[in-house]
């Protein structure tokens, strides 16, 4: 018999060319094919993948099944992608161990969106497959709770752990589900210290690969805290337009830089004012929108609707300051009604509007983050030749 079908080998050898933008090595010797069994002309791969949220997911999995289709004597080809976000590159901790990733979400600024953008893209990871959790370090101005939806005191389990409230697929924790409404609590440091160490050792966590956590604004005793409590995989910073090249945003990013916690990208927030619209019976219609900053070019969609970025604050902001810091823009979100209403009414824009300019803002920007931290990750393991 003349070997006319693929062997194993062969799906390997095939597989060996899809290279990992990321990680810029191939599938194989990353060690993510898990399963490759051949039989009678069936090949059936699984690809195992660092995160849930890898944006070239659909890509990958295309060309693996041209790949494989094209090997002789396959007359069906199944891969299978599933994910497992490892977080084995730091020592074992004693708090939270089940969570592979603990993010810090912040600022320099208060008021620039830290805890919109926490929910929207702990809301996006979810919606990947990811297990991801939102604990509010915001003890002055706890908005976690409101803006996911969440009230009410939370349970806790025989060992009295407090179990995380979990809406939209996420696991939270917050102050504001444990006191008093309306009832202002002055904060001391060392127990703003102590609350953030109770919300990872007295919190059911479980296992979740990212925790997002929302920080208070300002760059003073939380964020030194928590950096202090638990080694962080790193800190996700948020601006606005204007806030870019303000004293604050320095001082942030000299903060994380001073306790050594690496700044995983920045997202611009509020930046540009999205205009949305209906033109009457102009579907599919190119169109010229004059506004006080010059003419913006659009296209109606089938139902005439369009939509446009007025770049009030300026462009360029960002992309300049991570330049200089050598880090990446996760991406930007643009001001949009929207955002808030979502906020307000506790169902982020990612899930109330997800056909959004917003919503995919923030799914493409959970993805960088998922990306970032993988390939942080990936640098401190092992490599299989
Ligand atoms: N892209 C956006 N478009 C419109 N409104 C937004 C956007 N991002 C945030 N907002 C709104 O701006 C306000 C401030 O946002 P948010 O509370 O998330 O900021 P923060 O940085 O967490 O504030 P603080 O420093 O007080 O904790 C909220 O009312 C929110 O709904
Ligand atoms: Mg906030």
């Amino acid at each position: 018999m003349t070997a006319l079908t693929a062997t194993k080998t062969d799906v390997l050898d095939a597989l060996r060319q899809i290279i990992d933008p990321d990680l810029g090595r191939d599938i194989v010797s990353l060690g993510f094919i898990t399963k490759s069994a051949v039989c009678d002309g069936l090949v059936d791969v699984v690809i195992n993948l660092t995160t849930p949220a890898c944006p070239v997911k659909d890509k990958m999995k295309a060309e693996a099944e041209r790949l494989l289709r094209a090997l002789p004597g396959v007359t069906s080809v199944k891969v299978e992608m599933t994910a497992e976000v490892k977080g084995g590159s730091r020592p074992a901790r004693q708090l939270a161990p089940g969570v592979r990733h603990i993010i810090a979400v912040s600022s320099g600024k208060g008021g620039v969106g830290k805890s919109t953008v926490t929910v929207n893209l702990a809301v996006a990871l979810a919606q990947t497959g990811a297990r991801v959790g939102v604990m509010d370090s915001d003890v002055y101005g706890p908005d976690i709770p409101m803006m996911m939806g969440l009230v009410g005191q939370p349970e806790t389990t025989a060992e009295r752990q407090l179990i995380p409230k979990v809406r939209h697929g996420v696991s939270t924790m917050s102050i504001g589900y444990l006191l008093p409404e309306d009832k202002p609590v002055v904060w001391r440091g060392p127990m703003v210290h102590k609350l953030i160490e109770q919300f990872l050792g007295d919190v059911a966590w479980g296992e979740l690969d990212y925790l997002l956590v929302d920080m208070p604004p300002g760059t003073g005793d939380a964020q030194l805290s928590l950096a202090q409590i638990v080694p962080l995989t790193g800190a996700v910073l948020v601006t606005t337009p204007q806030a870019v090249s303000t004293f604050d945003v320095g001082k942030a990013i000299g903060m994380f830089q001073q306790v050594q916690v690496p700044i995983l990208g920045i997202v611009e927030n509020m930046a540009g004012y999205a205009i949305e619209g209906r033109v009457e019976g102009a579907p599919s219609r190119a169109m010229t929108l004059r506004t006080g900053l010059g003419e913006i070019q659009t296209t109606t969609d089938a139902e005439g609707r369009f939509h446009a970025i007025v770049d009030v604050f300026g462009r360029g902001g960002a992309e300049s300051l991570a330049k200089r810091h050598g880090f990446p823009v996760l991406g930007r979100v643009p001001l949009n009604p929207a955002v808030r209403l979502g906020g307000d009414a506790g169902d982020p824009v990612t899930l109330a509007e997800p056909d959004s300019a917003e919503a995919r803002a923030f799914a493409e920007i959970a993805g960088r983050l998922a990306q970032r931290v993988a390939i942080r990750e990936h640098a401190s393991l092992p490599i299989l030749e």
